[in-house]
């Protein structure tokens, strides 16, 4: 992708990763981009680099405005390595006189990349420095989305380069929010949300908070993933402060595997009760719906219902999968309960509470086990434990 002028005299350089499908774990079936910003002033600032396997494309870019050894500030906002991946091979193409990085940034390139030669300069938040016309305002935001993180404001221009936050993994020819569909943006960035910063929820209400508080006017900002926001940065700032409130909706998620379709029964049982309750719900086949759009949708709900098989002693290995997931991710204030079918020993279901109790979400019932297939009572129990799950919802909505 060619660059684009994002602002006077400010360029996105970054590049377009049509073909990646795993994010560490996170499913991208429309890919992602790999943002990087170039400012011309009398000092030359190039923000963040990209992945490694795109040097060549971001090296095409800055090359196509400048020459590349004019770049004289390289600042490193975050050192994970889909931005980080080509620090050194541009270090050495551009031989900046800076590398502009937090203390915590500085600490992660030494561990990442072993040069005690590469001339950092560190900067604390609140800290300025300036380019000529234009001046970069720093704004330490650890963890949101590593120790490391930084992002840039740039006054002069109300920009604000957000590094992680406010991303989307979508690879777009367009590289601004308002020439693509809104409604699909906006559900990007929600599962970018619930997937890489839900656990984060607590600081990002914090530095909403400070955002106000330094009165730092904002007009467009501009991730490392997606599209930039600039005809609705107020848009995406409003959603992540309902995010990280972690407000839910009357809306229960069952989420299954099943070996023989007996846990499977009782999933769309519990279904049924909880339709009687008059309260939404959405059912997830491990076998088929991925971890991260499961994810995507715990975003916003209240109940979570679990079901497995117990298949040696244990739970399926799916279920385990999407537990280990979601409980690194956090989700907070959830209410729910366990069920599954199982033959001789049945294990699962206790498991699931287990794991769920570690994770703090409520449990409405102790759980639900059939023995082998469910019988007609068993299913009612299961219509039954899905009212119980909706009342619960609507009791605490
Ligand atoms: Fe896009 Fe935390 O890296």
């Amino acid at each position: 992708m060619t660059p684009v002028e994002i602002k006077k005299d400010i360029h996105w350089v970054g590049a377009v990763d049509w073909n990646i499908r795993d994010f560490h774990g996170y499913s991208t079936p429309k890919g992602t981009t790999y943002n990087s910003y170039l400012v011309l002033d009398d000092k030359v600032a190039l923000f963040d680099t990209v992945k490694k396997p795109f040097k060549n494309a971001l090296m095409h870019n800055i090359r196509s405005l400048i020459e590349p050894r004019k770049v004289d500030y390289l600042i490193v906002n975050h050192v994970e390595m889909d931005h980080s991946g080509c620090v050194p091979e541009i270090i050495e193409e551009l031989q900046p006189e800076k590398v502009v990085c937090s203390a915590m940034g500085k600490k992660a390139l030494l561990e990442h990349y072993h040069r005690e030669d590469w001339p950092y300069e560190v900067v604390a938040s609140g800290q300025t420095i300036s380019l000529g016309k234009k001046n970069v305002q720093f704004l330490e935001t650890r963890m949101i989305h590593w120790p490391d993180s930084m992002m840039s404001y740039l006054p002069e221009d109300r920009l604000l380069i957000s590094s992680d936050g406010f991303g989307q993994h979508w690879a777009t020819s367009q590289r601004f929010d308002d020439e693509l569909d809104s409604h699909e943006l906006l559900k990007h960035a929600a599962k970018y949300y619930a997937n890489i910063l839900l656990l984060y929820s607590p600081l990002i209400q914090k530095l909403l908070a400070s955002v106000q508080q330094l009165g730092l006017e904002i007009d467009m900002i501009a991730p490392d993933h997606g599209l930039i926001w600039r005809a609705e940065p107020t848009r995406i700032v409003e959603a992540y402060d309902l995010w990280s409130r972690q407000q839910s909706k009357a809306k229960a998620l069952i989420i299954y595997d099943t070996m023989w379709n007996s846990t499977e029964k009782m999933a769309y049982a519990i279904g049924d009760g909880l339709s009687r309750e008059g309260v939404n719900f959405q059912i997830f086949n491990l076998k088929y719906a991925h971890r991260s759009d499961v994810m995507t949708e715990v975003l916003d709900a209240k109940a979570l219902i679990f079901g497995s098989s117990t298949l040696n002693n244990g739970m399926m290995p799916t279920m385990a999968d999407m537990l280990t997931y979601m409980k690194g991710l956090k989700p907070a204030d959830k209410i729910g309960a366990a069920f599954g079918s199982y033959g001789w020993s049945g294990e699962a279901v206790k498991l699931i509470s287990g794991v769920m109790e570690e994770m703090k979400i409520e449990l409405v019932d102790p759980g639900l086990r059939v023995k082998f297939a469910p019988s007609h009572d068993d299913l009612k129990k299961c219509v039954d434990l899905g009212r119980e799950i909706g009342l619960a919802v609507k009791a605490k909505i």
